[in-house]
């Protein structure tokens, strides 16, 4: 099938006679200078043309071309102008003649193509063969990216280069599918870029996204939408439309617009179709959203100076450079229709509006007078204001003249050979051109660099232009700053010191966000199924801070610091323990001196009455040591209170097993003494002498001091020591003695408890002996209190550790010291005081 089919076609092809008869001799060119080189063009000067429906009966016409562009129009004669220059010139070309052929492509991609079908064709060729002469070297084409396409697509596999003015699709700089392609206008792909550099910069998370429906919208708003994305910017929605949509269509897009909740767009759109955009807006009175746009609208003086500009007041966007192109106003200016040429005829008609007379019409309505001049006109095509477009044409023309002045070469003695032809022999192919031109770098007259990069893009400079209301009441393009892709990316995007008028001519940036930030104390957290610019703010845990705003994760603290209440700053722990200012130690240390002063009073009782039966016969010498014993237990409970230091760890637990020792060793003692008391009243035994003042000073002494050889070596092996307690609340340290050697803290408490059970045991074997003044029965009862208060101290300070186990351990050695006080003497204080008549021997010895 393929092979008949291929067949077929050969034959064909073979059958016409010659070949090239088979698509009839190709258009002319609508502006047309002939010279030793040619350099092609295509301009849309028209902006659209007349439908002709073929009837295959004869052959189809060229169709007709309708609308004149002043702006393309001057355009291509920019392009005239750069040739005539460089003709001009002797130090560029010198002996080469420039010539152009410039075609018109009325906007479509169609006649585009047919434009650059004739462009490589010549005219003449018919005769023989189809042959292709190598006049045109390069292709000027052309202002929109998607005829820009086809044109590159048709002549690149020529090896024809292809230079645009105007073709800013990002597609074009695919090397690979369009490799003999060059620009003088920035890629597209910059442009979105800096544009989303833009809407970052402002902090507009959260932005409306529009475009034309072309290769020129489509590629620009999605790199635009992939830039914005890598920066963290949302697109709340992107649509895209088109001139010739119907209305309906462009109403819906209003629609969206009107009712998002985005107070920044930004339109990737052409100027043509911003125009259709425009008047809807204006239909359904859409004021005050904040436009960012690209640099087809955004530099585009009849938008911007319309009737509707109350809608893009304030508007921002990215345009090319400005430029100066001496001589060519009054180049432009002195055309005139004299010289045969039909689109001049065709430009005069359109700006006087009248007709010129010819031989072939007839004529009717305004007649031009013949004495019309351009030169105080002022349209598009005079205006050079805003040379941007026609300074890409300018800079294009100047690329291709310096690249064929590189490749020929031509030296004096070249030239003085008699003709130029010894240089033109030099270029015999186009691919010679392209390949020199990837490499052309020279400096305009204005002292721009041109040159382009492996991808056939020139340099890449922006200026941001913003929409500002000048004192007339018009739109200015105030440039405020600029975007250079050269410079390290923090500095690409750059501000002059001018400031920028923002929508309804607020003076303050307008928001645009889906969430408000988060206050510091939050974190971000995404809405379920919404884009990321859309969040709640969830306050941090305990324990965990954030200290900026829109933060996204909260920070730990470090571990001696807590979270405070904003949670925006880690605040030192709260440090626990008991201290003289707490009320609980304040009531311990009124409870320690309470207890001090009793014992004391008591002493000073026991003092007076020392003489007296009662205070004799209780072994006077045991009775005042355990005052002075108490008293110590009383005052030792006051080292458990205050902020815990290496010196008052130490202390406090061996001051405390001592006294308590030393207490407790003195009832054993009183105890032992009844005991022994009462075995030597017994007949036939000496007893007592076993255990006079001096066997009960060294036994009180022998029980002590094995204590403090326990302490000793306490402190000496593993004392005790402060100590940080982290673990068992997240928001407070506790600030606790750590015993060291848990082994040396329960000898101590082990030590005093066996003396204790000692003491209890004994006093309750003497406990029923007979005897008028038994203190063993006391002795029992304060060992009762003693060992129940030290029973039920253990399972409290195992389990709440804190200040309150020190609260609990003081309050066990003062109940117990009461305890000890009151049974042991309060009985004898009250007989003293009270009942003196029992104090008497007869009394004592009375049973
Ligand atoms: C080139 O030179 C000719 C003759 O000197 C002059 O008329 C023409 O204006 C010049 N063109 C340009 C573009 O300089
Ligand atoms: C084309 O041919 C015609 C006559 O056949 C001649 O007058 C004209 O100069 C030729 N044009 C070119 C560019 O060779
Ligand atoms: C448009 O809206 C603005 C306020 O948003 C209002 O002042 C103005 O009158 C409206 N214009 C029309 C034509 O509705
Ligand atoms: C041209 O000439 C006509 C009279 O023939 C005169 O009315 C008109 O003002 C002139 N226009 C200019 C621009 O000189
Ligand atoms: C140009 O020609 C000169 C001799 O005329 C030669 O020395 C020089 O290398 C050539 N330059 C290039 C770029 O070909
Ligand atoms: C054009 O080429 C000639 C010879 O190579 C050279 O002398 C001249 O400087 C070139 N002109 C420009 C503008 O570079
Ligand atoms: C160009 O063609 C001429 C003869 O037609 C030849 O002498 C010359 O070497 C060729 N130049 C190149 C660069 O191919
Ligand atoms: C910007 O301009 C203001 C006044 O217009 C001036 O006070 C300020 O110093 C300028 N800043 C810089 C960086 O030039
Ligand atoms: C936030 O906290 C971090 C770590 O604590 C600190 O490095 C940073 O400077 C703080 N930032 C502010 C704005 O306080």
């Amino acid at each position: 099938m393929g092979f008949l089919h291929t067949w077929l076609l050969f034959t064909m092809v073979r059958a016409a006679d010659p070949p090239c008869k088979l698509w009839g001799p190709p258009d002319s060119p609508q502006l047309r200078r002939d010279g030793d080189v040619t350099i092609g063009g295509i301009f849309s000067f028209h902006n659209s043309w007349e439908e002709m429906i073929p009837t295959f009966t004869s052959r189809p016409e060229r169709p007709k071309c309708k609308s004149l562009s002043l702006r393309e129009f001057q355009n291509a004669q920019t392009m005239v102008f750069a040739i005539e220059e460089i003709n001009n010139r002797s130090d560029i070309l010198p002996g080469v003649r420039l010539g152009y052929k410039i075609y018109d492509s009325c906007g479509s991609i169609e006649m585009a193509l047919r434009a650059s079908l004739s462009l490589v064709n010549e005219e003449n060729a018919s005769q023989l063969s189809c042959q292709r002469p190598i006049t045109v070297q390069a292709v000027i084409a052309e202002t929109s990216s998607t005829p820009t396409i086809a044109i590159s697509a048709t002549v690149g596999p020529l090896h024809i280069p292809v230079i645009s003015h105007f073709a800013t699709c990002a597609c074009l700089s695919d090397r690979k599918k369009h490799p003999s392609f060059f620009r003088t206008i920035p890629s597209d792909y910059y442009q979105s870029r800096a544009l989303a550099n833009l809407v970052k910069y402002f902090g507009w998370t959260w932005v409306g996204a529009l475009c034309s429906d072309n290769d020129y919208g489509n590629n620009g708003m999605n790199t635009f939408i992939k830039a914005a994305t890598e920066f963290g910017v949302c697109v709340e929605f992107s649509e895209a439309f088109f001139r010739t949509d119907p209305k309906e269509e462009i109403q819906r897009i209003v629609n969206i617009v009107k009712s998002a909740s985005s107070k920044v767009i930004v339109a990737f759109v052409s100027y043509s179709d911003m125009e259709v955009l425009l008047g809807e807006l204006a239909q359904q009175n859409i004021t005050g959203l904040q436009w960012i746009g690209s640099e087809s609208w955004i530099s585009d003086m009849n938008i911007a100076t319309g009737k509707w500009q109350h809608i893009l007041r304030g508007s921002m966007g990215f345009a090319i450079p400005k430029a100066e192109i001496r001589g060519l106003e009054e180049f432009l200016t002195k055309l005139s229709p004299s010289s045969g040429v039909a689109l001049y005829k065709e430009l005069w008609e359109t700006v006087f509006e009248c007709k010129i007379p010819s031989q072939e019409t007839a004529l009717s309505g305004n007649i031009c007078k013949g004495n019309e001049s351009l030169i105080n006109v002022q349209n598009q095509y005079t205006d050079v204001t805003e040379l941007q477009i026609a300074n890409n044409v300018y800079k294009a023309v100047y690329a291709v003249a310096h690249t064929l002045n590189r490749t020929m070469n031509c030296s004096k003695w070249d030239l003085n050979q008699g003709s130029a032809n010894k240089c033109l022999e030099k270029i015999n192919n186009t691919w010679q051109v392209l390949n020199a031109l990837k490499e052309v770098s020279f400096f305009t007259e204005t002292g721009e660099k041109v040159y382009f990069d492996e991808n056939g893009d020139p340099a890449t400079r922006y200026d941001l232009l913003n929409w500002q209301q000048g004192k007339d009441g018009t739109t200015k393009f105030i440039k405020v700053g600029f975007y250079d892709v050269s410079l390290p990316p923090d500095l690409q995007l750059s501000f002059k010191n001018i400031s920028i008028v923002w929508a309804q001519n607020e003076h303050k940036v307008p928001v645009s966000v889906c969430s408000d930030s988060c206050p510091s104390g939050t974190r971000k957290a995404v809405q379920k199924g919404r884009p990321v610019c859309c969040y709640d703010c969830i306050p941090c845990a305990d324990g965990e801070i954030s200290n900026e705003t829109d933060s996204v994760t909260c920070l730990k603290c470090p571990p001696t610091f807590w979270s405070n209440k904003w949670r925006d700053t880690c605040v030192l722990k709260l440090a626990e323990f008991l201290s003289f200012e707490d009320v609980m130690g304040i009531v311990l240390v009124a409870f320690s001196l309470l207890g001090v002063s009793f014992t004391l009073g008591i002493a000073v009782v026991f003092f007076i009455h020392k003489d007296t039966p009662i205070v004799k016969a209780n072994n006077s010498e045991l009775s005042f040591l355990l005052l002075f014993s108490l008293t110590l237990c009383f005052l030792c409970s006051l080292t458990f209170i205050g902020r815990p230091t290496e010196w008052s760890c130490m202390l406090h637990h061996t001051a405390f097993g001592i006294t308590f020792v030393l207490c407790i060793s003195c009832v054993l003692g009183k105890t032992l003494v009844v005991l022994m008391a009462f075995k030597a009243t017994l007949p036939g035994s000496n007893v007592m002498k076993w255990f006079g003042p001096l066997q009960q000073r060294l036994s009180v002494i022998t029980f002590t001091s094995l204590q403090v050889i326990i302490c000793v070596l306490w402190l000496t092996i593993s004392p005790p020591f402060p100590y940080m307690n982290m673990n068992l609340y997240q928001e407070r340290i506790i600030l606790e003695c750590n015993v060291g050697s848990a082994f040396g803290f329960w000898a101590v408490l082990g030590y005093i408890g066996l003396l204790a059970l000692l003491c209890f045991i004994l006093a309750f074997l003497a406990r029923k002996l007979p005897d008028n003044f038994n203190e063993a029965k006391f002795i029992t009862f304060s060992m009762l209190i003693f060992c129940a208060v030290w029973i039920t101290f253990i399972p409290a300070y195992v389990s709440s550790p804190g200040k309150f186990t020190v609260a609990v351990e003081i309050f066990a050695i003062l109940a117990s010291s009461f305890g000890l006080l009151f049974c042991i003497f309060a009985p004898k204080c009250y007989i003293i005081l009270l009942k003196p008549e029992q104090n008497t021997k007869k009394h004592m010895m009375g049973k």
